[in-house]
C-alpha cells in the first residue's frame, strides 16, 4: 500500500467564497504538497454546486460519502470544478479520461516485470483508493461496458474492489478520505437536445451505473459578468472592451439554435491569442494602446485559429463568423 499522508482535516479557511461560510468545506493538512494536488487558479463557484459537493463529499450526518456526477456542455467547468476544489482542499487528484481504449487493468492495476521479477503495478483507481485522494473519472459515457461494470464496487462506499492481478489476489484497502467524481457531457435531462453532438460516447449509460452516484451537479456556462471577470484574471492583457465583445459573441452563439456549443475554453483561447498580439514586433505605442486588439481582421484571424477551423460544418462556421462581424464589424 502507498504511504498514507498525515491527513487530518480542519475547517477550511474560505478562499474567495465569503458568501458561503456555512458550507463546511475542509482542507487536508499535510507536511508536503503531494505532486498531484492541482495548482490554485481563479475559479467561480456557485452555492448550489458547492452545497451538492459538500453533501456528497462530507455528509453532515457523518454517513457514507457518495460519488458525485457533474454533467454539462463542453467547457462548462466540470473538470475544473473538481480540480479547483482539490487545489483549495489540498487533495491529490487521480484523473482518468475514459475512452473506448480504457481497460479495467488501467483502473485497477496489472502485473509488470522489473529485474526479472513480477510485481503488481496499481492502476489509477487503486492508487486513489489506497492513498485517500480524489478519483476523477472524466467522460463517464465513453467507458465501454466491461469498464463501466468494473466501476460498480469502486462507486459503492464500502464496495470490495478485488485486485485480480495482485500477488496474492487481494481487495483494495480504502482510505477513509477517498472520494469519486465523474464528469459527462450527455447524462441528464438537460443534455437531451445536445446529446447527438458528442460522438464516441454511450449516452444511454447503464442506469445502475448512474444510480450509484449519490449526487449530481448540472453545470451551465458562466453568466456574462462572471465570465468577463474570470477572463480578465486569466488573460490580464486583453483590452476590456474587446473582451466584452468576445463574451457577447459567445453568448449570441450559445443562444442561437443551429450553432455549436461555445465553451469558456474557446473564449479563453480566443482572448489569449488576441492579447498576445499579431506575429510581428509591436511598437511601444501599439503595446501601450492595445489598439491592434480591436482590428476586426485580427480578431477574425484569432477566431480562426482558436475555433473557426475546428467547426464541423461550413454552416456552423458561417453562423459564428456572422455573429463576430455583427459585434466587431467587417474586416
Ligand atoms: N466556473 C468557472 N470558473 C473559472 N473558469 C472556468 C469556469 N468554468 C469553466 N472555466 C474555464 O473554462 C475552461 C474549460 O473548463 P473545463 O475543462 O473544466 O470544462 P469541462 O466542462 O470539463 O469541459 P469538457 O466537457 O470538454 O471536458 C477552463 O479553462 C476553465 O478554467
Ligand atoms: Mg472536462
Amino acid at each position: 500500500m502507498s504511504t498514507q499522508p498525515d491527513y487530518s482535516v480542519i475547517q477550511w479557511e474560505i478562499f474567495n467564497l465569503p458568501e458561503f461560510p456555512h458550507i463546511p468545506l475542509r482542507r487536508a493538512v499535510t507536511k508536503d504538497k503531494h505532486p498531484q494536488v492541482p495548482t490554485i487558479e481563479p475559479h467561480v463557484f456557485t452555492e448550489e454546486h458547492l452545497s451538492e459537493f459538500a453533501t456528497c463529499v462530507w455528509p453532515s450526518d457523518d454517513g457514507d460519502p457518495q460519488p458525485l456526477l457533474l454533467s454539462g456542455p463542453t467547457g462548462s467547468g466540470k473538470t475544473s470544478f473538481i480540480l479547483q476544489l482539490a487545489a483549495r482542499c489540498n487533495v491529490p487528484v487521480f484523473r482518468v479520461n475514459l475512452n473506448g481504449g480504457t481497460t479495467v487493468r488501467q483502473l485497477k492495476g496489472s502485473l509488470a516485470v522489473r529485474d526479472g521479477a513480477t510485481y503488481f503495478n496499481p492502476g489509477v483507481a487503486t492508487m486513489a483508493m489506497e492513498f485517500g485522494g480524489w478519483l476523477l473519472l472524466d467522460e463517464l459515457s465513453a467507458a465501454v461496458p466491461p469498464v463501466a461494470m468494473s466501476l460498480f464496487p469502486i462507486l459503492e462506499p464500502r464496495g470490495a474492489v478485488l485486485l485480480e492481478q495482485a500477488q496474492p489476489v487481494r481487495c483494495v484497502t480504502r482510505h477513509p478520505h477517498f472520494r469519486v467524481f465523474a464528469t459527462d457531457n450527455t447524462i441528464g435531462a438537460n443534455m437531451e437536445a445536445a446529446r447527438f453532438a458528442y460522438r464516441g460516447t454511450n449516452p444511454d449509460q447503464n442506469v445502475a451505473l448512474i444510480d450509484r452516484f449519490g449526487g449530481m451537479c448540472e453545470l451551465t456556462y458562466l453568466g456574462q459578468s462572471e465570465e468577463f471577470d474570470i477572463m480578465l484574471q486569466k488573460v490580464p492583457d486583453i483590452h476590456d472592451v474587446v473582451l466584452e465583445g468576445l463574451i457577447r459573441v459567445a453568448n449570441l452563439v450559445r443562444d442561437s439554435e443551429d450553432a455549436p456549443p461555445f465553451s469558456t475554453r474557446m473564449v479563453e483561447n480566443w482572448a489569449r491569442r488576441i492579447a498576445m498580439g499579431p506575429y510581428r514586433e509591436l511598437t511601444t505605442v501599439e503595446v501601450n494602446t492595445k489598439k491592434y486588439q480591436s482590428d476586426p481582421a485580427f480578431i477574425m484571424s484569432c477566431a480562426s485559429g482558436a475555433f473557426l477551423r475546428k467547426q464541423r460544418t461550413n454552416e456552423q462556421r458561417t453562423i459564428i463568423q456572422e455573429i463576430i462581424v455583427r459585434i466587431f464589424g467587417e474586416a
